[in-house]
């Protein structure tokens, strides 16, 4: 996994940077990392089937739980599977990481709130862990986080968007193709 994070980086340390201005930036003709990504995947997707053949265990994971659906459900594809992988690692990392160091931050600076919270996940779910269930019962909990979020700003840059067609915005063309 560092190998892959290592990789991609050494490959677009400027992802956004090296789109607008190409001729500053040496980008490779094919995106490296991404392909280690689904080799990596393929392959521990592989581990998984050949589990699942020779021990007949309840799902240990995702990947599992997803394989013996794929059997009852066929608009779950292999494919699919491969890219929801993708998401778990590339999507929901680093996003999760900085979003906690925000909520961390922004808790320790405003302890009160940290109190409410606290007080809330006491009054309604006491001493166990908290599940996903739990979740409609700590409304205030959820907006602290939502604020956090909102204040922190966690993805300022966010993600690429080309322009499918001619398109105006604001009176700005944006010409078919083109990144907005
Ligand atoms: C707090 C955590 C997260 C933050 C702050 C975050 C932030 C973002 C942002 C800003 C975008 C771009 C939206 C846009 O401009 O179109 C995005 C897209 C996306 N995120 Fe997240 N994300 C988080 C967690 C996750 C997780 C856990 C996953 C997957 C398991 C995920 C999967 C995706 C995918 C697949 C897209 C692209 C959606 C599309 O095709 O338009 N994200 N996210």
């Amino acid at each position: 996994m560092e190998g892959v994070f290592k990789h991609a980086f050494k490959d677009r340390p400027f992802p956004l940077l090296s789109k607008l201005f190409p001729s500053l930036f040496h980008v490779p003709e094919k995106v490296g990392h991404a392909a280690a990504m689904k080799a990596m995947f393929e392959e521990v997707v592989e581990e998984h089937r050949a589990r699942q053949r020779e021990e007949d265990q309840p799902p240990g994971d995702f990947i599992d739980v997803y394989l013996r659906e794929m059997g009852a459900d066929s608009t779950l594809t292999y494919h699919d599977l491969i890219g929801l992988c993708m998401d778990f690692f590339e999507a929901g990392g680093e996003t999760v990481g900085s979003t906690m160091a925000w909520v961390l931050q922004y808790l320790a600076l405003h302890q009160e709130e940290q109190e409410k919270c606290h007080q809330e996940i006491k009054d309604t779910i006491g001493e166990k862990v908290p599940t996903l269930e739990d979740k409609p019962l700590l409304p205030y909990c959820e907006a602290t986080m939502m604020e956090i979020q909102r204040f922190a700003c966690t993805a300022p840059a966010s993600l690429d968007h080309k322009s499918m067609d001619d398109a105006w915005i604001g009176g700005y063309k944006i010409p078919k193709g083109k990144y907005a």
